[in-house]
């Protein structure tokens, strides 16, 4: 195939005229350039398509006057697939993408024929370790011929892009902590960068590692926050941050870490990392006598070889509501007041979007793009928010918004240079943050037990009356150009094209382009199941192809959509691609599922266990679903012919028997507290009247 045309072309070549070709940029050359190069349609090289993390294609052959014709092209079913939130990369023909499992894969771009797959093999590394994060990733890396893959358990691994062979693989962190992946690796410049997850899971100290992309070695590694002083400061930054901390941080590890959000801008060459919200959330704790706390919350500008700081500027100083600014941190080049401007377009979790000179970090303006009641506005003299005083739950509990879900999460914002806006599937939540029944100054996270600080409950009235919608905002004026609202919360990423229209997959299913200058809806299409991933675009053969993982997924994925009647399993997990030209139709969807208990007639129910069950259950819910309403992204457990049985029970709970399918293993839970939840199962799930409930 390609590798075989490539050795011929190239051996013909040398043994003609003596010179090394390119050969048609065959996979495997160098192609550092390409990964700026915003006028490349053949390829989607890098997360956000190129550098730029805009997501935006100059494609034109869709466009507003023919969207409404899409078709399958092609698809590709992924029946052990679950939760798919991955963007896939396409280079030289090829799609590459990574599913549950973090399990890769390499299709023919043009029509879904497998070329390679790749398995990690995540439970076998994780042994019994593992019962905190996903084993879903939202993307890949790629850098002179290496696909880069980032593992659950946290190793960053090379594999050649040509066969799916492992060249190198080395782990990003201790087993022993309680941290995961779930971002996209980030290759430029010789190097890959790579953070994790896991702030709430105990207590944590983020950092992004960066590896020679060639041999896997490491180059550098920068914290997020300062650690403990007496172990003196690994650099200039974290004295300067250690400043604006209090107390004994470092027994709570501080925070900041970087799970998402990696820009790299070769016009500056400079590295930009967002950083996570406070470990714990509770500022109260982890620095008592106050502080800004850097760097939480911030985009960090650093010097891609070395590691070292060049400059910050910090969304939410002192943190105290899991305000990361982990979001996409996307490069634009605006004209204002007569002057091209070089910036960075951030809309964090706090509800504001923020225009960044990108040379200095200097803040050039911020508006909040959503109900934003912690702070009134960002004082652009000091690039500093401007607090509501109930906003830090100091005089009992307050209501917050936005939530802890954030105005926008990792789900992809695009910005269209031709329109002039960005594109934020944005979330309208709040949150009650209270510190009642938390003993401030005794309060202390354990490794995968973990803990935020603080109590949460939901408000009774949310600040609008839809969940979500998808807005497009003008970076200049900041000012809001038109939305749509939506009704499920937790929808996908957008991508903008030349061809005026905007994409995105929405929660319920629906996947849909946008006219980007008006929000007009031109085309519908339903996938069938909950859409988590953003989509890409990519002209091949005289075709251009709309390529999108539909399978419901991430963080939150538990929560939602309880009422939709996705089943795990049931309802097919697939790769569709999207052309004018496409004939083909999906198999018809199979109708909404609402599983209803197993009979099991000889099951009695023990209340005090179930009871204990209950409060066991909070481990399970993220994924099973809060109330045992599963929402399709782990099988529902009162359907569940396992959950009646301790001998199986035991064996996918405590041993781990399912780990390469996302279950994590729970090695500490005793007999009596597995019966407690198999209790708890049965009492909850004969309770639910399903569907009508709902
Ligand atoms: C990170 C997500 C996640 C969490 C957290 C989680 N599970 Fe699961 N669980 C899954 C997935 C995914 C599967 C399906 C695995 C497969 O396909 O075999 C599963 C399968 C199961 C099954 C087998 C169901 C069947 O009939 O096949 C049981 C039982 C189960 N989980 C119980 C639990 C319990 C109890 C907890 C909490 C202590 C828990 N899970 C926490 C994701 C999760």
């Amino acid at each position: 195939m390609y590798k075989f045309s490539v050795q011929y072309c190239v051996l013909t070549l040398i043994l003609l005229t003596g010179w090394f070709p390119s050969c048609n940029k065959p996979v495997g050359t160098d192609r550092e350039q390409d990964l700026a190069d915003e006028s490349n349609t053949s390829d989607w090289l890098a997360y956000g398509r190129t550098h730029s993390e805009r997501r935006f294609s100059p494609l034109t052959d869709i466009d507003t006057s023919n969207v409404s014709r899409l078709q399958v092209d092609w698809f590709l079913d992924l029946p052990r697939d679950h939760a798919l939130v991955s963007t896939p990369l396409v280079i030289d023909g090829i799609l590459y993408f990574t599913g549950t499992g973090n399990v890769v894969r390499a299709v023919d771009a043009t029509n879904s024929k497998a070329l390679w797959t790749y398995d990690p093999e995540i439970a076998k590394e994780i042994g019994n370790h593992r019962k905190v994060g996903w084993s879903h990733s939202r993307g890949l890396s790629y850098y002179r011929g290496k696909i880069f893959l980032a593992t659950w358990d946290g190793r960053l691994q090379a594999l050649d892009a040509g066969s799916g062979k492992l060249i190198w693989s080395t782990r990003t962190f201790d087993l022993n902590k309680p941290w995961f992946i779930t971002g996209a690796p980030k290759a430029f410049k010789g190097k890959v960068v790579i953070g994790n997850g896991g702030t709430e899971q105990g207590p944590s100290r983020g950092y992004v590692t960066a590896y020679d992309a060639e041999t896997g070695q490491q180059a550098w590694r920068f914290y997020m926050v300062p650690g403990n002083p007496a172990d003196g400061f690994e650099n200039e930054a974290m004295r300067m941050a250690a400043g604006t901390w209090t107390g004994e941080w470092w027994k709570h590890g501080g925070g900041g870490n970087a799970w998402h959000g990696f820009t790299y801008d070769p016009e500056l060459d400079l590295l930009y990392i967002g950083t996570g919200n406070g470990s714990p959330w509770n500022r109260k704790i982890r620095s008592p006598g106050g502080g800004d706390n850097l760097f939480l919350s911030s985009i960090l500008a650093l010097d891609p070889d070395t590691g070292e700081y060049r400059w910050h500027y910090q969304t939410t100083p002192g943190e105290s509501w899991d305000y990361n600014s982990n979001m996409d941190i996307v490069l634009a080049d605006l004209m204002l007041e007569g002057i091209k401007t070089k910036v960075i377009l951030h809309a964090p979790k706090n509800g504001f979007f923020y225009v960044i000179n990108r040379e200095t970090g200097k803040l050039i303006s911020a508006k909040p793009f959503v109900e934003t009641s912690w702070a009134s506005e960002i004082d652009l003299s000091t690039g500093r928010p401007v607090e509501i005083a109930a906003a830090r739950y100091v005089q009992g509990p307050g209501y917050v918004t936005p939530g802890p879900h954030g105005a926008h999460s990792w789900h992809a914002m695009s910005f269209n240079p031709i329109t002039g806006l960005a594109y934020i599937p944005s979330i309208h939540d709040g949150n009650v943050y209270s510190d009642q029944g938390i003993d401030l100054a005794s309060w202390q996270a354990v490794d995968f037990k973990g803990g935020i600080g603080v109590g949460l409950t939901t408000p009774e009235k949310l600040p609008r009356d839809y969940p979500a919608s998808l807005q497009a905002w003008d970076p200049v004026t900041q000012k809001l150009a038109w939305s749509v609202p939506q009704q499920e919360l937790w929808n996908a990423g957008t991508l903008t094209t030349a061809g005026k229209l905007v994409f995105q997959g929405r929660a319920d299913g629906k996947f849909l382009a946008y006219h980007a200058s008006t929000g007009e809806i031109l085309w519908t299409f339903d996938a069938g199941l909950g859409i988590s991933a953003p989509p890409i675009t990519y002209k091949l053969k005289g075709r251009q192809y709309l390529a999108l993982l539909v399978g419901w997924g991430g963080a939150f994925a538990g929560v939602g959509n309880k009422a939709l009647g996705w089943e795990y399993g049931k309802h097919m997990r697939r790769l569709i691609v999207f052309s004018l030209e496409g004939k083909k139709a999906l198999p018809p969807l199979p109708p909404p599922y609402f599983p209803v208990p197993l009979d099991a007639p000889d099951f009695e129910v023990n209340d005090s266990l179930a009871k204990a069950g209950q409060s066991l259950y909070g481990k399970c819910s993220g994924c099973h679903g809060p109330g045992l309403l599963a929402a399709g992204m782990a099988p529902d457990l009162k359907a569940s012919a396992i959950a009646l049985n301790l001998d199986l029970f035991r064996l996918v709970v405590q041993k781990g028997e399912r780990l390469n399918m996302g279950m994590p293993a729970y090695p500490d839970l005793t007999d009596e507290q597995l019966l407690s939840l198999m209790h708890w199962i049965r009492k909850k799930g004969n309770e639910i009247l399903y569907p009508k409930e709902l």
